[in-house]
């Protein structure tokens, strides 16, 4: 192999990165502009990060990572970042308190903005545009100067990556996040649901087990862990000159390049080409690497991809997620699964039960809930029969009481779909529905009939 830079993957084959700028110097003049900027996140913190996941990776914990399916310019407001964010905090407490387990919380927020469409033009009528790719390259609306790419969205959306991570951080350590506050999480449209009431139940117990503590001389001042949590974010990396531009060699570890535009970043199913710019960018940064893995996949090409992207083997490196469809992991998991175990490769499994689950209804792109949950079974079952732990899900959620998804608890009909649906582009679970899905797991990773692998 080639030695890596910075810049090494600007020499292969890219897939879905936009080349039809209409101004290349101006490109160039704002990826220079970003390499100036601060870091988002930082080296230590990666680290952390990874030295997190190495637990997942043997058994010890979960990882939950989850959020928009793409973030916009419009809905940027801190209601937003913060009822997402609730939920996340909502799933994790659900997971560390019924699976008995510490739970990783990784959100796809701050940074992810860019998205690979099927096809790159969309047609209405006899008019034909570029697809709308995302905020941070070009515009939903369907006109020509909208669909064109303009260099100063990369820096728009810098800014609200910065502001939307300044927030996080500040509810993660500032107080938001502290299990004394577990009955504020709660919202109004989630309360009065069954999932809701069942949280509270939950919530109740907790608050007597802190209480129980409290009287014991335990609480957030003795105790500083019960008053914060640690949050990381991550996004797809993409846009290979944003990440090169946020990519900068550790002051302190000469040599070890961190993109610090996230803590960590994946690979789509549909970039992950061995010889393509995505791995090639992706295996020379220190940063914890997700990778896709679709029914295309053959055992050894994913053999192939973890040897190029984590060679020595390193723990909690790589998060390998499972995206199949319910009616096609059955198939095509168990084979990867086995492969992985036998080459002895050190992974987390984490498993998207929403991109391979999608249909259209009533003229909507939507999910099921019931095969959302059920490709979540299977994957749980799959990966514990091979003997590997199921370590992780990965979803796309929203605080927004919003009707994308079909069927939960809720039964949200092809009728409803139509009631309040946002997305910018994949269906998203609503609180309830995101609820419904850790309590989900929670069952199969603690109840009756668990893992083999939860014991030990
Ligand atoms: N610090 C612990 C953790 O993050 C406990 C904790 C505090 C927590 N606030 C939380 C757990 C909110 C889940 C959700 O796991
Ligand atoms: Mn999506």
């Amino acid at each position: 192999m080639t030695t890596w830079s910075p810049d090494s993957w600007r020499a292969l084959p890219a897939k879905h990165i936009p080349q039809d700028y209409p101004d290349a110097a101006k490109l160039a003049e704002v990826e220079a502009t970003l390499a100036s900027y601060p870091p988002l996140v930082f080296a230590g913190e990666v680290r952390k990060l990874k030295k997190r996941l190495s637990d997942v990776a043997e058994g010890k914990a979960f990882l939950l990572q989850g959020g928009d399916c793409a973030e916009s310019f419009k809905e940027f407001n801190p209601n937003n970042i913060r009822d997402t964010f609730r939920v996340i905090l909502q799933m994790a407490v659900t997971l560390t308190f019924a699976a008995k387990r510490p739970v990783v919380k990784v959100g796809r927020i701050a940074g992810q903005f860019a998205k690979p469409r099927s096809s790159p033009v969309e047609k209405k009528g006899d008019i034909e545009l570029p697809s709308y790719r995302g905020d941070i390259i070009n515009g939903m609306e369907f006109t020509s100067e909208s669909r064109m790419p303009d260099p100063e969205r990369l820096l728009k959306a810098y800014g609200q990556s910065a502001a939307t991570l300044n927030l996080l951080r500040a509810f993660a350590q500032g107080g938001y996040a502290d299990l004394h506050n577990i009955h504020k999480w709660n919202m109004d449209f989630v309360g009065n649901s069954a999932q809701g009431e069942r949280f509270e139940k939950m919530a109740e117990r907790i608050t007597d087990a802190l209480d129980f503590m409290e009287a014991c001389g335990i609480n957030s001042s003795t105790t500083p862990s019960l008053g914060e949590t640690e949050f990381y974010t991550s996004h797809e990396a993409l846009l290979l000159g944003v990440e090169q531009a946020m990519t900068r060699e550790d002051s302190t570890q000469p040599h070890q390049f961190v993109d610090t535009s996230a803590h960590m970043l994946w690979i789509g199913d549909r970039t992950r080409q061995p010889d393509h710019a995505h791995v090639e960018f992706l295996r020379g940064v220190i940063n914890p690497i997700g990778m896709k893995c679709g029914p295309s996949l053959e055992p050894d090409e994913l053999i192939r991809l973890i040897d190029i992207l984590n060679p020595k083997n390193e723990s909690g490196r790589m998060v390998l997620i499972a995206r199949f469809g319910s009616d096609k992991v059955a198939d095509g998991l168990p084979a990867l699964v086995r492969k992985v175990q036998q080459e002895g490769r050190k992974v987390v499994w984490s498993c998207d039960p929403m991109h391979g689950n999608t249909l259209t209804a009533n003229g909507y792109k939507t999910r099921p809930v019931d095969r959302i949950l059920s490709e979540v079974t299977q994957f749980m079952d799959i990966v514990g029969a091979e003997g590997a732990y199921p370590g992780g899900v990965h979803f796309e959620m929203t605080g927004q009481d919003v009707t994308e998804c079909l069927g939960g608890a809720q039964e949200i009909s092809e009728q409803d779909l139509s009631d309040r649906y946002h997305t910018h582009c994949d269906p998203r679970l609503n609180g309830q529905q995101a609820l419904e899905l850790a309590f989900l797991i929670a069952e199969k990773l603690s109840g009756a009939g668990g893992l083999a692998m939860a014991a030990q």
